[in-house]
């Protein structure tokens, strides 16, 4: 050993400086490991050396900068102070990739001579997904490999990119011949002896630059950037790599990078990758998760459909029970169906169509379900149909195995009685389409089992879903947080603003759609049942718009029946006479004055009903944390993500606004609608952006 600083050591290895970043658990690139490299690779170039060669311990390179350093000044040395001592070390140096080497930890890489990677490595510059640009020579070093246009792309669109892509495109010199240490540091030694010494990207030329290329890059990554200003800047600086030096537009780039961090967007986004990590997590949890690898799914409708491409895609086994024979082949065509439309789009290849066609089995027979997992079902949303499809299945099922719902509502609770097995019943509730929406809130019962839901979050993390935890509630979190704000949408209608006013306001805000919009969307008859059906029950003190009823009556059903809250004989949205007349009659019925409202005011409202809502959630328990509510209106209800979430973004709203929002919910609502602590729920949150503030302003 020549160098030993905590989190990076050198060894020398037959001639080779073997420099290893040991920071678990993805080796983070903090102050420690920026100063353990830059002493290391002092050391290392004083000694007489073929080469040097940088690895990561452990699961993966540098999976980017650590990013709790980047709301406050960063202390010396700043990462590019790291990249110009390789670049001024004597011997070549070789980046010798596996996992992930992400962010500063590929722009680590990209200053280094050579790049090696393992099969198992994924490389990009997420950047631009945390708010900021890359700031240690990801803009210019890049381009210098792969050509602007290409560049615009991985810098805008922040992906991971494989192992072998990364190949194709040049980001890598090399792939190693297994993911092992032995083997990517053989692959290293390899690509350093072939090589003619030092090869400085910085100094290397811009490819040729392809203008159409680079215009349809440009617009693809403005277009997916949702106009975000550290987007436009992301593109500009690549650009820049074709027309200047680079010593001078790595400057331009830091600066910018400096700038970015501390904007408001990127502590909103950091917020939210911290509480996206925590959502899959539960306090205190002490649990053994299962092994799931043959899943059964009851239903094979919009959902279930759904589910299963998602579980197939994951290299579940997945046997699919229907109704009867002809609901059963016509779910298997569809699903079939879906694969072999994503080969012909060249979204999977025929391999990969196959293999997947191999795991999954259509049955009409529940028999078929008896050597599964899990089971989760995606019948209709019925009570009564649900308990007696638990009850056949809790006969049928091995002991221990795992049975799930998806309902949307119902309370679980009263499932779980029915069967012998409450302790491994839970929710799985996915969004549609089931393969594409991110967000699966996890249920839990009184009696979920810490294992059941363990095993729960990990089949979450398997399918790639980003899991929130919920107890039983009408609506679970995100349900119950909609139905709440939609409600008060209509709210403003009945009081005078139109269906496209309150749209526009919700876009406006960042809002992916409108509440209306997506009501026609998605059809507005189930809602209507749903209503006809608490009717009887319903308390008549509490405020009851009978808006969408009538449209419903009148065979405005939505997109579906042409016509909604808006006309569609044209194929697009818009305003409709018939709804208007509708909406007047409503209001003149109750003597309501029509009111004129800003589109200020009516996001206030529809804010203000979303945050209500969300302080009951916390305070009955429902959600864990007000991050877990952040995470659930991102990933499941198009809320703005630059916004880090709605309480996130109430957190640094004036406190006046903020109670005036409270009260016109409160109004709105009428007095016998429950109120939730709005303030205190926002409190912590609060007191973290003072903490920000004084960190930002170097008072540490
Ligand atoms: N800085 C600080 N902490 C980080 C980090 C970073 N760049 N990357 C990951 N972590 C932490 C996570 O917060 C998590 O901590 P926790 O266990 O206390 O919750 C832990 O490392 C493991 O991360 P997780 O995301 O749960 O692991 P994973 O195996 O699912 O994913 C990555 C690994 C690397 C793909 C993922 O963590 C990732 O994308 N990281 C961020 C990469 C990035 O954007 N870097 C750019 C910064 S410039
Ligand atoms: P759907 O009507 O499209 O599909 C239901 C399917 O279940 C039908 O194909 C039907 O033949 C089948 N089925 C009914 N009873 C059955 C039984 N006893 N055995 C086997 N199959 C049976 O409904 P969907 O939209 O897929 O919804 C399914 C569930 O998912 C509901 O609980 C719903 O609340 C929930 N959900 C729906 C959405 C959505 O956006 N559609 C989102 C989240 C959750």
């Amino acid at each position: 050993m020549i160098c030993d600083e905590s989190v990076v050591r050198t060894e020398i290895l037959n001639g080779f400086g073997i420099v290893t970043i040991d920071n678990p658990p993805v080796n983070a690139g903090s102050t420690a490991v920026r100063q353990g490299l830059l002493a290391c690779l002092a050391e290392a170039s004083k000694m007489d050396l073929q080469g040097v060669i940088i690895i990561g311990a452990g699961r993966s390179f540098m999976a980017g900068s650590d990013i709790k350093e980047f709301g406050a000044p960063l202390v010396p040395p700043e990462l590019p102070q790291v990249i110009e001592a390789i670049e001024d070390c004597p011997h070549p140096v070789c980046a010798a990739i596996h996992g992930a080497a992400l962010g500063g930890g590929f722009e680590l890489a990209l200053g280094c001579d050579l790049r090696v990677a393992a099969p198992n490595a994924v490389l990009g510059l997420p950047e631009v997904t945390l708010g900021m640009v890359p700031g240690a020579g990801g803009t210019q070093r890049l381009p210098r490999l792969v050509g602007v246009a290409d560049a615009i792309d991985l810098v805008c669109s922040g992906r991971h990119v494989p192992a072998p892509e990364a190949l194709d495109l040049g980001m890598v010199d090399a792939l190693s011949a297994s993911s092992e240490a032995e083997d990517l540091i053989a692959a290293a030694q390899d690509a350093i002896r072939a090589a003619s010494g030092k090869r400085r990207l910085r100094y290397l030329p811009v490819p040729a630059v392809d203008p159409e290329a680079c215009k349809a890059a440009e617009r693809t990554a403005l277009r997916r950037g949702k106009g975000r200003p550290n987007v436009v800047e992301a593109v500009a600086l690549v650009k820049l790599s074709a027309e200047l030096p680079a010593d001078h537009a790595l400057l331009i780039e830091r600066a910018a990078f400096q700038t970015f961090r501390f904007e408001e967007e990127a502590f909103a986004l950091r917020h939210l990758f911290f509480a996206e990590r925590a959502a899959m997590r539960v306090d205190g949890l002490q649990a053994k998760p299962a092994e799931i690898t043959q899943v059964g799914l009851v239903g094979g409708g919009t959902m279930g459909q759904g589910i299963c491409r998602a579980m197939l895609a994951a290299g579940l086994r997945v046997t699919l029970v229907e109704r009867d024979s002809r609901a059963r082949d016509k779910a298997a065509h569809a699903i079939v169906k879906a694969l072999d439309d994503g080969v012909a789009k060249g979204r999977i290849s025929v391999d990969v169509a196959e293999q997947r066609k191999a795991l999954f089995t259509p049955s009409a027979d529940l028999a078929d379900l008896a050597e599964c997992d899990l089971v989760l079902e995606a019948v209709f949303e019925d009570m009564a149909v649900k308990k007696e499809l638990f009850g056949a299945l809790d006969a049928i099922l091995k002991p221990g195995a795992i049975l799930a719902t998806n309902t949307s509502y119902l309370y679980i609770d009263e499932m779980a009685a029915v069967t012998s097995r409450a302790e491994n019943v839970v929710g799985l509730h996915f969004f549609s389409p089931a393969d594409i929406m991110k967000l699966l809130e996890v249920v839990r019962t009184k009696d979920t089992s810490a294992d059941t839901l363990a095993t729960a979050l990990n089949l979450a993390k398997k399918l790639g879903k980003q899991p929130v935890v919920a107890r039983v509630a009408e609506g679970f979190i995100g349900n119950r947080i909609y139905a709440a704000y939609r409600r008060h949408a209509e709210f403003l209608i009945e009081e005078g603003a139109t269906p496209q006013d309150v749209d526009t306001a919700a876009t406006e805000f960042g809002f992916a759609m409108g509440p209306f919009a997506v009501g026609d969307m998605s059809g507005l008859d189930i809602a209507w049942n749903m209503r006809k059906r608490q009717a009887a029950t319903r308390d008549p003190a509490t405020r009851y718009v009978e808006i969408p009823d009538r449209l419903c009556e009148a065979g405005r059903f939505g997109r579906k029946t042409n016509g909604g809250w808006y006309d569609y004989d044209t194929g697009e949205a818009h305003p409709s006479d018939a709804v208007a007349a509708i909406i007047d009659e409503a209001r003149a019925a109750k003597g309501i004055t029509r009111h004129v409202f800003s589109v200020e005011d009516i996001q206030d409202r529809l804010l203000g009903a979303i945050l209500n809502e969300a302080a009951l959630v916390l305070e009955e328990g429902v959600a864990q944390r007000s991050g877990d509510i952040d995470v659930t209106l991102v990933h499941g209800y198009g809320f703005p993500r630059w916004t880090g979430g709605p309480i996130w973004w109430a957190s640094g709203q004036p406190m006046k606004r903020i109670k005036a929002m409270m009260a016109a919910v409160s109004t709105a609502a009428g007095p016998k609608a429950p109120s939730g602590s709005v303030q205190d729920m926002l409190a912590p949150l609060r007191a973290e952006r003072k903490e920000i503030d004084r960190r930002k302003s170097g008072d540490a």
